[in-house]
Protein backbone atom coordinates (compact mmCIF):
# COMPACT_ATOMS: atom_id res chain seq x y z
CA UNK A 1 0.00 0.00 0.00
CA UNK A 2 2.55 2.23 1.13
CA UNK A 3 3.65 2.88 -2.93
CA UNK A 4 0.51 2.81 -4.08
CA UNK A 5 -1.52 5.06 -1.56
CA UNK A 6 -2.46 8.31 -2.62
CA UNK A 7 -3.34 8.18 -6.23
CA UNK A 8 -5.20 4.79 -5.41
CA UNK A 9 -7.61 7.42 -3.58
CA UNK A 10 -6.18 7.40 0.31
CA UNK A 11 -5.32 10.41 1.55
CA UNK A 12 -2.76 13.03 2.41
CA UNK A 13 -1.24 12.24 5.72
CA UNK A 14 -2.45 15.51 7.23
CA UNK A 15 -3.27 18.96 6.19
CA UNK A 16 0.39 20.38 7.01
CA UNK A 17 0.97 17.22 3.90
CA UNK A 18 -1.52 18.26 1.76
CA UNK A 19 -0.17 21.85 1.85
CA UNK A 20 2.79 20.99 0.67
CA UNK A 21 1.81 18.33 -1.70
CA UNK A 22 -0.59 21.20 -3.02
CA UNK A 23 2.34 23.95 -2.95
CA UNK A 24 4.79 21.87 -4.66
CA UNK A 25 2.00 21.67 -7.28
CA UNK A 26 1.58 24.92 -7.06
CA UNK A 27 5.32 26.66 -7.12
CA UNK A 28 6.94 25.58 -10.31
CA UNK A 29 8.39 27.05 -13.20
CA UNK A 30 4.84 29.83 -12.99
CA UNK A 31 6.69 31.70 -10.54
CA UNK A 32 9.94 31.50 -11.02
CA UNK A 33 10.14 31.39 -14.68
CA UNK A 34 6.64 32.40 -16.13
CA UNK A 35 5.90 35.27 -13.83
CA UNK A 36 9.30 37.45 -14.24
CA UNK A 37 8.41 36.80 -17.97
CA UNK A 38 4.64 38.25 -17.78
CA UNK A 39 6.30 40.93 -15.46
CA UNK A 40 8.83 41.97 -17.61
CA UNK A 41 6.40 42.40 -20.60
CA UNK A 42 3.33 44.17 -19.21
CA UNK A 43 5.02 47.18 -17.60
CA UNK A 44 6.53 45.69 -14.22
CA UNK A 45 5.21 46.91 -10.87
CA UNK A 46 1.76 47.69 -12.65
CA UNK A 47 1.77 43.77 -13.70
CA UNK A 48 2.75 42.91 -10.28
CA UNK A 49 0.04 44.54 -8.29
CA UNK A 50 -2.76 43.23 -10.75
CA UNK A 51 -1.38 39.72 -10.29
CA UNK A 52 -2.18 40.45 -6.72
CA UNK A 53 -5.54 41.10 -6.55
CA UNK A 54 -5.82 38.79 -9.44
CA UNK A 55 -4.84 36.14 -7.04
CA UNK A 56 -6.96 37.27 -3.68
CA UNK A 57 -9.85 37.62 -5.50
CA UNK A 58 -10.08 35.09 -8.26
CA UNK A 59 -7.30 33.07 -7.52
CA UNK A 60 -8.07 32.30 -4.01
CA UNK A 61 -11.84 31.86 -4.62
CA UNK A 62 -11.53 29.18 -7.57
CA UNK A 63 -8.73 27.52 -5.67
CA UNK A 64 -11.19 26.99 -2.49
CA UNK A 65 -13.77 25.87 -5.23
CA UNK A 66 -11.61 23.39 -6.64
CA UNK A 67 -10.52 21.78 -3.39
CA UNK A 68 -14.48 21.60 -2.49
CA UNK A 69 -15.47 20.08 -5.38
CA UNK A 70 -12.54 17.69 -4.92
CA UNK A 71 -13.02 16.72 -1.76
CA UNK A 72 -16.93 16.22 -1.76
CA UNK A 73 -16.93 14.02 -4.99
CA UNK A 74 -13.62 12.40 -4.34
CA UNK A 75 -13.20 12.53 -7.73
CA UNK A 76 -11.61 14.11 -10.50
CA UNK A 77 -13.70 17.03 -12.36
CA UNK A 78 -14.96 14.78 -14.80
CA UNK A 79 -16.19 11.81 -12.34
CA UNK A 80 -16.99 14.74 -10.12
CA UNK A 81 -19.25 16.16 -12.63
CA UNK A 82 -21.05 13.31 -13.16
CA UNK A 83 -21.42 12.92 -9.57
CA UNK A 84 -22.91 16.10 -8.65
CA UNK A 85 -25.00 16.82 -11.84
CA UNK A 86 -25.59 13.73 -13.75
CA UNK A 87 -26.43 13.65 -17.35
CA UNK A 88 -25.68 17.60 -17.78
CA UNK A 89 -23.04 18.67 -19.93
CA UNK A 90 -20.99 19.92 -17.11
CA UNK A 91 -18.86 17.04 -17.34
CA UNK A 92 -17.65 18.90 -20.73
CA UNK A 93 -15.28 21.46 -18.80
CA UNK A 94 -13.77 18.46 -17.07
CA UNK A 95 -12.97 17.43 -20.65
CA UNK A 96 -11.58 20.56 -21.54
CA UNK A 97 -9.64 20.31 -18.23
CA UNK A 98 -7.99 17.11 -19.68
CA UNK A 99 -6.96 18.46 -23.11
CA UNK A 100 -5.45 21.42 -21.86
CA UNK A 101 -3.74 19.94 -19.04
CA UNK A 102 -1.17 17.62 -21.86
CA UNK A 103 -0.94 21.05 -23.64
CA UNK A 104 0.18 22.65 -20.88
CA UNK A 105 2.64 19.75 -19.86
CA UNK A 106 3.91 19.36 -23.31
CA UNK A 107 5.74 23.04 -23.27
CA UNK A 108 6.25 23.08 -19.69
CA UNK A 109 8.27 20.25 -19.99
CA UNK A 110 10.42 21.58 -22.50
CA UNK A 111 11.33 24.55 -19.79
CA UNK A 112 11.60 21.56 -17.63
CA UNK A 113 14.17 20.04 -19.56
CA UNK A 114 16.11 23.43 -20.22
CA UNK A 115 16.23 23.22 -16.08
CA UNK A 116 17.98 19.63 -17.23
CA UNK A 117 20.17 21.63 -19.27
CA UNK A 118 21.57 24.30 -17.68
CA UNK A 119 21.90 21.46 -14.53
CA UNK A 120 24.58 20.03 -16.62
CA UNK A 121 25.91 23.13 -17.82
CA UNK A 122 26.68 24.42 -14.44
CA UNK A 123 28.52 21.27 -13.27
CA UNK A 124 30.58 21.68 -16.24
CA UNK A 125 31.89 24.57 -15.48
CA UNK A 126 29.75 26.81 -18.01
CA UNK A 127 29.09 29.69 -15.48
CA UNK A 128 32.66 29.54 -13.67
CA UNK A 129 34.16 33.35 -13.60
CA UNK A 130 32.45 36.43 -14.05
CA UNK A 131 28.95 35.93 -16.27
CA UNK A 132 28.03 39.32 -18.37
CA UNK A 133 24.91 39.60 -20.00
CA UNK A 134 26.04 39.08 -23.61
CA UNK A 135 27.45 35.66 -22.26
CA UNK A 136 24.85 34.49 -20.72
CA UNK A 137 22.33 35.79 -23.24
CA UNK A 138 23.92 33.93 -26.40
CA UNK A 139 24.79 30.68 -24.09
CA UNK A 140 20.78 30.30 -23.98
CA UNK A 141 20.42 31.38 -27.45
CA UNK A 142 22.78 28.93 -28.34
CA UNK A 143 21.04 26.26 -26.29
CA UNK A 144 17.88 26.67 -27.33
CA UNK A 145 18.49 26.29 -30.77
CA UNK A 146 20.33 23.33 -30.71
CA UNK A 147 17.47 20.64 -31.66
CA UNK A 148 19.02 17.70 -30.03
CA UNK A 149 19.57 18.96 -26.73
CA UNK A 150 16.10 20.11 -26.08
CA UNK A 151 14.26 17.52 -27.39
CA UNK A 152 16.33 14.83 -25.22
CA UNK A 153 16.33 17.10 -22.29
CA UNK A 154 12.07 17.17 -22.90
CA UNK A 155 12.35 13.21 -23.71
CA UNK A 156 14.08 13.17 -19.67
CA UNK A 157 11.34 15.70 -17.65
CA UNK A 158 8.10 13.47 -20.22
CA UNK A 159 10.11 10.06 -19.08
CA UNK A 160 10.80 10.83 -15.17
CA UNK A 161 7.46 12.02 -14.91
CA UNK A 162 5.56 9.75 -16.62
CA UNK A 163 7.66 6.92 -14.20
CA UNK A 164 6.47 8.62 -10.72
CA UNK A 165 3.20 8.96 -11.93
CA UNK A 166 2.60 4.94 -13.39
CA UNK A 167 4.08 4.20 -10.07
CA UNK A 168 1.45 6.23 -7.91
CA UNK A 169 3.73 7.38 -5.30
CA UNK A 170 2.38 9.74 -3.11
CA UNK A 171 4.74 9.03 -0.15
CA UNK A 172 7.91 10.05 -2.35
CA UNK A 173 6.07 13.13 -2.89
CA UNK A 174 4.97 13.82 0.33
CA UNK A 175 8.32 13.01 1.76
CA UNK A 176 10.50 15.22 -0.62
CA UNK A 177 8.44 17.93 -0.70
CA UNK A 178 8.71 18.30 2.86
CA UNK A 179 12.33 18.40 2.19
CA UNK A 180 12.91 20.13 -0.51
CA UNK A 181 10.34 22.95 -0.66
CA UNK A 182 11.90 24.67 2.64
CA UNK A 183 15.57 24.66 0.90
CA UNK A 184 14.64 25.89 -2.48
CA UNK A 185 12.71 28.44 -0.42
CA UNK A 186 15.70 29.51 1.93
CA UNK A 187 18.13 29.12 -1.78
CA UNK A 188 15.95 31.71 -3.20
CA UNK A 189 16.04 33.87 0.07
CA UNK A 190 19.27 33.86 -0.22
CA UNK A 191 19.83 34.64 -3.35
CA UNK A 192 17.48 37.42 -3.36
CA UNK A 193 19.18 39.14 -0.93
CA UNK A 194 23.10 39.02 -3.31
CA UNK A 195 20.65 40.15 -5.83
CA UNK A 196 19.69 43.61 -4.08
CA UNK A 197 22.89 44.26 -2.92
CA UNK A 198 24.41 44.75 -6.04
CA UNK A 199 25.25 48.02 -7.55
CA UNK A 200 22.30 49.40 -9.63
CA UNK A 201 19.69 47.27 -8.04
CA UNK A 202 17.78 50.31 -6.94
CA UNK A 203 15.96 50.74 -10.34
CA UNK A 204 15.59 47.35 -11.41
CA UNK A 205 13.73 47.27 -8.12
CA UNK A 206 12.12 50.62 -8.97
CA UNK A 207 10.63 48.51 -11.98
CA UNK A 208 9.52 45.48 -9.98
CA UNK A 209 7.75 47.05 -7.06
CA UNK A 210 7.14 50.64 -8.01
CA UNK A 211 3.64 50.76 -10.28
CA UNK A 212 3.68 53.35 -13.27
CA UNK A 213 -0.36 53.83 -13.04
CA UNK A 214 -0.01 54.94 -17.21
CA UNK A 215 1.10 51.64 -18.36
CA UNK A 216 -2.02 49.94 -16.71
CA UNK A 217 -4.10 48.71 -19.68
CA UNK A 218 -6.86 45.42 -20.33
CA UNK A 219 -3.87 43.77 -21.95
CA UNK A 220 -2.04 43.70 -17.89
CA UNK A 221 -5.22 42.28 -16.46
CA UNK A 222 -5.65 39.46 -18.90
CA UNK A 223 -2.02 38.33 -18.67
CA UNK A 224 -2.51 38.80 -14.93
CA UNK A 225 -5.76 36.89 -14.81
CA UNK A 226 -3.65 34.20 -16.69
CA UNK A 227 -0.89 34.37 -14.60
CA UNK A 228 -3.06 33.46 -11.45
CA UNK A 229 -4.57 30.63 -12.36
CA UNK A 230 -1.28 28.60 -14.13
CA UNK A 231 0.49 29.99 -11.06
CA UNK A 232 -1.98 28.47 -8.37
CA UNK A 233 -2.86 25.28 -10.83
CA UNK A 234 -6.41 26.42 -11.08
CA UNK A 235 -8.82 26.04 -14.20
CA UNK A 236 -8.38 22.33 -15.20
CA UNK A 237 -9.11 20.06 -12.63
CA UNK A 238 -5.67 19.70 -11.23
CA UNK A 239 -6.82 21.11 -7.56
CA UNK A 240 -9.78 19.38 -8.07
CA UNK A 241 -7.95 15.66 -7.88
CA UNK A 242 -5.72 17.02 -5.02
CA UNK A 243 -8.55 17.80 -3.33
CA UNK A 244 -10.44 14.35 -3.73
CA UNK A 245 -7.95 13.39 -1.07
CA UNK A 246 -7.87 15.53 1.57
CA UNK A 247 -10.28 14.15 4.61
CA UNK A 248 -13.15 15.94 5.86
CA UNK A 249 -11.27 16.72 8.96
CA UNK A 250 -8.74 19.65 7.22
CA UNK A 251 -9.64 22.79 7.13
CA UNK A 252 -10.06 23.54 3.33
CA UNK A 253 -9.89 27.73 3.82
CA UNK A 254 -6.72 27.41 5.45
CA UNK A 255 -5.11 25.11 3.16
CA UNK A 256 -6.17 27.02 0.07
CA UNK A 257 -4.89 30.17 1.78
CA UNK A 258 -1.38 28.60 2.90
CA UNK A 259 -1.06 27.16 -0.75
CA UNK A 260 -1.51 30.72 -2.13
CA UNK A 261 0.83 32.74 0.23
CA UNK A 262 3.44 30.03 -0.55
CA UNK A 263 3.24 30.37 -4.18
CA UNK A 264 2.86 33.99 -4.44
CA UNK A 265 5.50 34.45 -2.19
CA UNK A 266 7.83 32.55 -4.40
CA UNK A 267 6.96 34.43 -7.09
CA UNK A 268 7.37 37.47 -5.72
CA UNK A 269 11.04 36.14 -4.73
CA UNK A 270 12.08 35.54 -8.04
CA UNK A 271 10.98 39.05 -9.13
CA UNK A 272 13.52 40.41 -6.89
CA UNK A 273 15.94 37.91 -8.13
CA UNK A 274 15.82 38.76 -11.61
CA UNK A 275 14.91 42.37 -12.70
CA UNK A 276 17.90 43.69 -9.67
CA UNK A 277 20.31 41.01 -11.64
CA UNK A 278 19.16 42.38 -15.22
CA UNK A 279 19.32 45.84 -14.55
CA UNK A 280 22.80 45.52 -12.55
CA UNK A 281 24.53 43.67 -15.42
CA UNK A 282 22.19 46.05 -18.66
CA UNK A 283 22.68 48.68 -17.15
CA UNK A 284 19.42 50.33 -18.21
CA UNK A 285 16.80 52.82 -16.62
CA UNK A 286 12.95 51.64 -16.64
CA UNK A 287 12.04 53.16 -19.58
CA UNK A 288 14.92 51.78 -21.93
CA UNK A 289 13.98 48.68 -20.38
CA UNK A 290 10.33 49.26 -21.51
CA UNK A 291 11.21 50.53 -24.98
CA UNK A 292 14.46 48.43 -25.92
CA UNK A 293 14.69 44.90 -23.99
CA UNK A 294 13.41 41.99 -25.79
CA UNK A 295 11.60 39.87 -23.07
CA UNK A 296 12.50 36.54 -24.54
CA UNK A 297 10.92 33.07 -22.97
CA UNK A 298 14.34 32.41 -21.39
CA UNK A 299 14.46 35.38 -19.53
CA UNK A 300 14.93 33.50 -16.00
CA UNK A 301 17.63 31.23 -17.36
CA UNK A 302 19.34 34.48 -18.71
CA UNK A 303 19.29 35.96 -15.54
CA UNK A 304 20.13 33.38 -13.05
CA UNK A 305 23.97 32.55 -14.24
CA UNK A 306 24.31 36.38 -14.15
CA UNK A 307 23.40 36.05 -9.82
CA UNK A 308 24.73 32.82 -9.55
CA UNK A 309 28.35 33.88 -10.78
CA UNK A 310 28.54 37.05 -8.31
CA UNK A 311 27.89 34.51 -5.26
CA UNK A 312 30.46 33.27 -3.45
CA UNK A 313 30.46 29.47 -3.58
CA UNK A 314 28.30 30.33 -7.06
CA UNK A 315 29.40 26.74 -8.07
CA UNK A 316 27.76 25.02 -5.38
CA UNK A 317 25.11 27.21 -5.21
CA UNK A 318 24.28 26.61 -9.10
CA UNK A 319 24.22 23.23 -8.95
CA UNK A 320 21.97 23.34 -5.81
CA UNK A 321 19.33 25.67 -7.58
CA UNK A 322 18.65 24.18 -10.72
CA UNK A 323 18.48 20.67 -9.01
CA UNK A 324 16.07 22.14 -6.48
CA UNK A 325 14.09 24.03 -9.82
CA UNK A 326 13.79 21.00 -11.63
CA UNK A 327 12.05 19.22 -8.55
CA UNK A 328 9.89 22.24 -8.37
CA UNK A 329 8.92 21.79 -11.81
CA UNK A 330 8.74 18.00 -11.71
CA UNK A 331 6.10 18.22 -8.65
CA UNK A 332 3.98 20.22 -11.07
CA UNK A 333 4.66 18.29 -14.24
CA UNK A 334 3.53 15.00 -12.12
CA UNK A 335 0.63 17.27 -11.06
CA UNK A 336 -0.31 17.97 -15.07
CA UNK A 337 -0.38 14.38 -15.87
CA UNK A 338 -2.27 12.79 -13.28
CA UNK A 339 -5.43 14.94 -14.17
CA UNK A 340 -5.82 12.70 -17.36
CA UNK A 341 -4.19 9.54 -15.90
CA UNK A 342 -6.65 9.67 -13.08
CA UNK A 343 -9.89 9.94 -15.40
CA UNK A 344 -8.60 7.16 -17.35
CA UNK A 345 -8.18 4.97 -14.61
CA UNK A 346 -11.04 6.18 -12.61
CA UNK A 347 -13.95 6.61 -15.25
CA UNK A 348 -12.37 4.34 -17.90
CA UNK A 349 -11.02 1.57 -15.95
CA UNK A 350 -6.89 1.54 -17.51
CA UNK A 351 -4.01 0.46 -15.80
CA UNK A 352 -2.64 3.49 -14.14
CA UNK A 353 1.23 2.68 -16.15
CA UNK A 354 -0.59 2.09 -19.59
CA UNK A 355 -2.62 5.50 -18.88
CA UNK A 356 0.54 7.42 -18.05
CA UNK A 357 2.97 5.70 -20.90
CA UNK A 358 -0.44 6.56 -23.58
CA UNK A 359 -0.86 10.57 -21.98
CA UNK A 360 3.01 11.20 -21.80
CA UNK A 361 4.25 9.98 -25.29
CA UNK A 362 1.58 12.20 -26.61
CA UNK A 363 2.71 15.46 -24.59
CA UNK A 364 6.15 14.38 -25.59
CA UNK A 365 4.62 14.43 -29.29
CA UNK A 366 3.12 17.73 -28.72
CA UNK A 367 6.47 19.29 -27.02
CA UNK A 368 8.40 19.16 -30.12
CA UNK A 369 7.36 21.57 -31.89
CA UNK A 370 7.30 24.27 -28.57
CA UNK A 371 10.92 22.77 -27.61
CA UNK A 372 12.51 23.65 -31.27
CA UNK A 373 10.42 27.24 -31.61
CA UNK A 374 12.66 28.91 -29.54
CA UNK A 375 15.64 28.40 -31.56
CA UNK A 376 14.34 29.83 -34.92
CA UNK A 377 12.36 27.42 -36.22
CA UNK A 378 8.58 28.32 -37.07
CA UNK A 379 5.46 26.34 -37.40
CA UNK A 380 2.47 27.10 -39.00
CA UNK A 381 2.87 31.04 -37.72
CA UNK A 382 5.11 33.68 -37.25
CA UNK A 383 5.37 33.96 -34.29
CA UNK A 384 7.26 31.33 -31.39
CA UNK A 385 4.89 28.01 -31.14
CA UNK A 386 5.39 27.75 -27.60
CA UNK A 387 4.43 31.26 -27.03
CA UNK A 388 1.13 30.93 -28.60
CA UNK A 389 0.81 27.44 -27.15
CA UNK A 390 1.27 29.52 -23.51
CA UNK A 391 -1.50 32.13 -24.64
CA UNK A 392 -4.14 29.60 -25.98
CA UNK A 393 -3.91 26.66 -23.03
CA UNK A 394 -1.91 28.89 -20.50
CA UNK A 395 -3.58 31.54 -20.24
CA UNK A 396 -7.11 31.18 -22.44
CA UNK A 397 -8.22 28.03 -21.35
CA UNK A 398 -7.59 28.16 -17.82
CA UNK A 399 -9.54 31.33 -17.34
CA UNK A 400 -12.10 30.15 -19.43
CA UNK A 401 -12.10 26.51 -17.25
CA UNK A 402 -11.85 28.72 -14.14
CA UNK A 403 -14.85 30.75 -14.94
CA UNK A 404 -17.39 27.41 -16.14
CA UNK A 405 -16.17 26.17 -12.53
CA UNK A 406 -17.23 29.34 -10.47
CA UNK A 407 -20.79 29.27 -12.86
CA UNK A 408 -21.03 25.32 -11.98
CA UNK A 409 -20.58 25.80 -8.42
CA UNK A 410 -23.09 29.68 -8.47
CA UNK A 411 -25.61 27.89 -10.56
CA UNK A 412 -25.58 24.41 -10.32
CA UNK A 413 -24.32 22.78 -7.29
CA UNK A 414 -25.14 25.81 -5.70
CA UNK A 415 -23.39 28.25 -3.15
CA UNK A 416 -25.17 27.19 0.05
CA UNK A 417 -24.22 23.22 -1.10
CA UNK A 418 -20.38 23.99 -1.49
CA UNK A 419 -20.49 26.06 1.52
CA UNK A 420 -21.96 23.00 3.44
CA UNK A 421 -18.71 21.18 2.03
CA UNK A 422 -16.19 23.93 2.77
CA UNK A 423 -17.46 24.52 6.65
CA UNK A 424 -16.45 20.88 7.55
CA UNK A 425 -13.48 21.35 9.31
CA UNK A 426 -13.52 24.86 9.00
CA UNK A 427 -16.44 26.04 11.20
CA UNK A 428 -15.82 28.84 11.37
CA UNK A 429 -15.70 30.83 7.87
CA UNK A 430 -15.70 34.60 8.28
CA UNK A 431 -15.60 35.43 4.62
CA UNK A 432 -18.38 33.25 3.60
CA UNK A 433 -20.39 35.94 2.12
CA UNK A 434 -17.73 37.62 0.50
CA UNK A 435 -16.55 34.15 -1.10
CA UNK A 436 -20.01 33.73 -2.14
CA UNK A 437 -20.07 37.47 -3.96
CA UNK A 438 -16.74 36.03 -5.50
CA UNK A 439 -18.08 32.91 -6.85
CA UNK A 440 -21.61 34.41 -8.51
CA UNK A 441 -20.30 37.42 -9.54
CA UNK A 442 -16.83 38.94 -9.27
CA UNK A 443 -14.86 36.12 -10.20
CA UNK A 444 -17.06 34.93 -13.45
CA UNK A 445 -17.75 38.58 -14.71
CA UNK A 446 -14.34 40.36 -14.50
CA UNK A 447 -12.56 36.98 -16.20
CA UNK A 448 -15.30 36.72 -19.05
CA UNK A 449 -15.32 40.45 -19.61
CA UNK A 450 -11.33 40.62 -19.83
CA UNK A 451 -11.49 37.96 -22.19
CA UNK A 452 -14.57 39.51 -24.57
CA UNK A 453 -12.65 42.68 -24.44
CA UNK A 454 -9.40 41.28 -25.22
CA UNK A 455 -10.45 39.22 -28.14
CA UNK A 456 -12.75 42.06 -29.66
CA UNK A 457 -9.37 44.46 -29.21
CA UNK A 458 -7.41 41.83 -30.89
CA UNK A 459 -9.75 40.53 -33.91
CA UNK A 460 -11.92 43.06 -34.71
N1 LIG B 1 1.27 25.86 -11.18
C1 LIG B 1 2.41 25.21 -11.73
C2 LIG B 1 3.54 26.20 -11.81
O1 LIG B 1 3.34 27.34 -11.52
C3 LIG B 1 2.13 24.59 -13.05
C4 LIG B 1 0.95 23.71 -13.03
C5 LIG B 1 0.84 22.50 -12.44
C6 LIG B 1 -0.28 23.97 -13.62
N2 LIG B 1 -0.42 21.99 -12.62
C7 LIG B 1 -1.12 22.88 -13.35
C8 LIG B 1 -0.73 25.04 -14.34
C9 LIG B 1 -2.42 22.91 -13.76
C10 LIG B 1 -2.03 25.04 -14.77
C11 LIG B 1 -2.88 24.00 -14.46
O2 LIG B 1 4.61 25.88 -12.16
Amino acid sequence: MESQDIFDRGNWGSKVAFVFAASGSAIGLGSIWRFPIMVGLNGGAIFVLCYLLSVFFIGLTVLLAELAIGRHSQKNLVGAMKLIKPGTPWKGVGYMGIITGVFILSYYSVVAGWAVGYLYKTITGAFRGEVTWQASDSLFRSFAADPLAVVICLFIIIVITTFVISKGVKGGIERWSKILMPVLFALIIILSIRAVTLPGSGTGLTFYLKPDFSGFNLNVLFYAVGQAFFSLSLGMGTMTVYGSYITKKENLVSSAGWVCFSTTLVALLAGIIIFPTLFHSLQLTPEQFKQEFEVSTGLMFQAFPIIISKMPGGYIFGIMFFILLLIAALTSTISMLEVPTSYLVDEKKWKRKNAAIVIGSIAFVLGIPSALSNGGVRFLTKANFMVIMDLVFGNIMLAVGGVLICLFIAYSWKVRNSLKEISIGSKSYKLTALWAFNIKYLAPAAVILIIVFIVIKNIL
